[in-house]
């Protein structure tokens, strides 16, 4: 049974293996709740937590100690962002701006330690980039102003203290940046999108609590080595959430906002894989939509896709879920790390323990691994009722978006090998050193880079701040990546379009097309680092400097 994490499993579990459950038959009928998935998605709406804001001018942003049940009945101390407008008070709120905009954001620390915002995938000069450089102590206070260049698109926000961005991220400082322009606003009004309603964003976290409730982050040496795994997987901070749809087309935006975790995201009706749409990535929308089945998404990683519910009936179940994959924990040579090696095939475990995971580590546990929820374990993530039936007749979009491609064969290339060396994740052998830039690029300069993950090693996320990119190949890549590929170049559609992080497998080399053109004064310093928080807390991190 689960000793350590009795307030998050115990407390939710029904006791029940809803897998091999038969599938709901009965039209008409209200949708079941499934006793281990009973607690309602948390949506967007105009206040509380992950309330909407439309942001036109100046918006007041506290980081804050907050009181919020994440496990239901369990009101507990978390982090948030509050916002107090117009006699409304939202935690963590969901910013909306229309592109081109101007944006002044002042952020007040009112933690005890020091803490700064980022703005992930958003363009804008170094002083409103939210580097560690920048973090301000307690009781201080942060003016940011910038124009919104970035196209429409999810992007999000986050703390970026160093060595306690993962902490502060694990204990729910962190929301979405939607962004919108006349391309995307055409969109919502061809399929009637609205977010909140039909437009869903999806946060996805994976946490351990303690037994009051509250998020615990405590990693031990190898937990900062791999990065911090949790056993309950929340989206919008609720475990074992259930939405219900009616028989329309949906978007869900995606974020992955885990510390560590990578998801392989697919939805199913029984054991079934459903299709369904890939339409826009980290910086925005395709060039027009995807079919596939599945696509990984990795910390920091946003993938936008469509969900076709108009065949379906009401009283059916579809799941949002994570399937089971190999999760290459190859750092200290294959096989040789227990407890995180490769998950098997979702396998019916009747009995157990009515977790919302199967498949995971089929092989004797430890005590203290028991109940866990191991690296690349199958887990359900969010449970669709199809609860009513609706007319829709909108057809999906032939085209999406212009994505030009960047020419960047004249640019020069730079190679980086990510690789752990003397104990610690490195960037051509580098760790983070506040002040200095061993990257130097001209701005303005358009250049190919070349990123190795050595083979003794384990996936990483590699993102760059103030600049999107385009994926230009993938080589080297593992099955589970390669059956994805939709060019010969090995990119999967997750791949295409505008990207700012990027996951990079054991043994793999992806290769990027960058255009370091901006409109700032003055050099600029940015960062390339693992999202993989414990990672980049630990130092996997380097400076880029942009000349002016
Ligand atoms: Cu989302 Cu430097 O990070
Ligand atoms: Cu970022
Ligand atoms: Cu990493």
């Amino acid at each position: 049974m689960i000793a350590a994490g009795a307030g998050t499993a115990a407390g939710l579990a029904g006791g029940f293996w809803w897998w091999n459950r038969p599938r709901l038959e009965h039209a008409g009928l209200p949708p079941v709740r499934d006793p281990a998935f009973p607690n309602p998605l948390p949506l967007p709406g105009s206040d509380g937590m992950f309330g909407v804001l439309d942001v036109a001018g100046t918006v007041a942003i506290a980081a804050k100690s907050a009181r919020h049940a994440m496990l239901p009945g369990k009101p507990a101390r978390m982090l948030a962002y509050e916002v107090q407008h117009e006699g409304r008070k939202l935690l963590n709120p969901v910013l909306r701006v229309r592109a081109g905009a101007t944006l002044r954001a002042n952020l007040w620390n009112t933690l005890d330690e020091a803490t700064i915002i980022h703005w992930h995938g958003l363009k804008v000069d170094a002083n409103n980039d939210g580097h560690p450089h920048y973090a301000i102590a307690g009781g201080r206070t942060y003016d940011y102003q910038y124009t919104v260049l970035n196209r429409a698109a999810t992007y999000w926000y986050h703390p970026h203290a160093h060595g306690t961005t993962g902490k502060q991220l694990y204990l729910g400082l962190a929301s979405l940046f939607i962004v919108e322009d006349d391309e995307e606003l055409a969109l919502q009004r061809a399929l009637d999108l609205r977010v909140g309603v039909s437009d869903i964003p999806l946060m996805i976290q994976d946490k351990d609590f303690d037994v009051s409730g509250t998020p615990a982050y405590a990693p031990d040496a190898e937990q900062r080595a791999s990065g911090y795994f949790g056993r309950e997987v929340l989206i919008n901070l609720a475990p074992r959430p259930y939405f219900d749809a009616a028989t329309r087309i949906y978007r869900f935006r995606i974020l992955n906002g885990s510390n560590a975790r990578i998801y392989r995201l697919a939805f199913r009706s029984g054991e079934r894989l459903l299709d369904y749409r890939v339409i826009a990535t980290d910086g925005g929308l395709l060039d027009r939509p995807y079919r596939t089945k599945e696509v990984f998404l990795s910390s920091g990683e946003r993938v936008e896709v469509l969900l076709d519910l108009r065949a379906a009936r009401e009283g059916d179940t579809v799941w949002l879920t994570s399937r089971a994959f190999d999760p290459m924990h190859q750092e200290t040579g294959p096989g040789a790390h227990p407890g995180h090696g490769a998950a098997p095939d979702p396998q019916p475990q009747a009995g157990e323990h009515g977790m919302a995971h199967h498949g995971a580590a089929p092989a004797p546990q430890s005590a203290a691994q028991s109940g866990s929820l191991p690296d690349g374990a199958a887990v359900d993530l969010l449970r669709i009722n199809v609860a009513a039936k609706v007319r829709y007749d909108r057809p999906v979009p032939a085209t999406l978006a212009e994505i030009v491609p960047l020419d960047a064969k004249q640019g020069a290339s730079r190679k980086f090998l990510l690789q752990r060396e003397q104990g610690q994740w490195r960037i051509n052998g580098l760790t983070f050193r506040m002040m200095e830039t061993p990257i130097v690029v001209r701005r303005g300069a358009t250049e190919i880079w070349e990123i190795r993950n050595s083979e003794r090693s384990m996936p990483h996320p590699m993102h760059i701040h103030g600049f999107q990119f385009q994926m230009l190949s993938r080589s080297g890549s593992p099955e589970q990546q390669r059956q994805l590929a939709v060019n010969a170049q090995g990119l999967a559609s997750a791949d295409l379009g505008w990207k700012d992080t990027v996951l990079v497998w054991p043994g793999e080399t992806v290769r990027l097309a960058l255009d370091f053109t901006h409109p700032f004064n003055g050099d600029q310093v940015y960062l390339f680092h693992c999202h993989n928080l414990e990672h980049s807390d630990e130092g996997m991190m380097i400076n880029i400097k942009v000349l002016a």
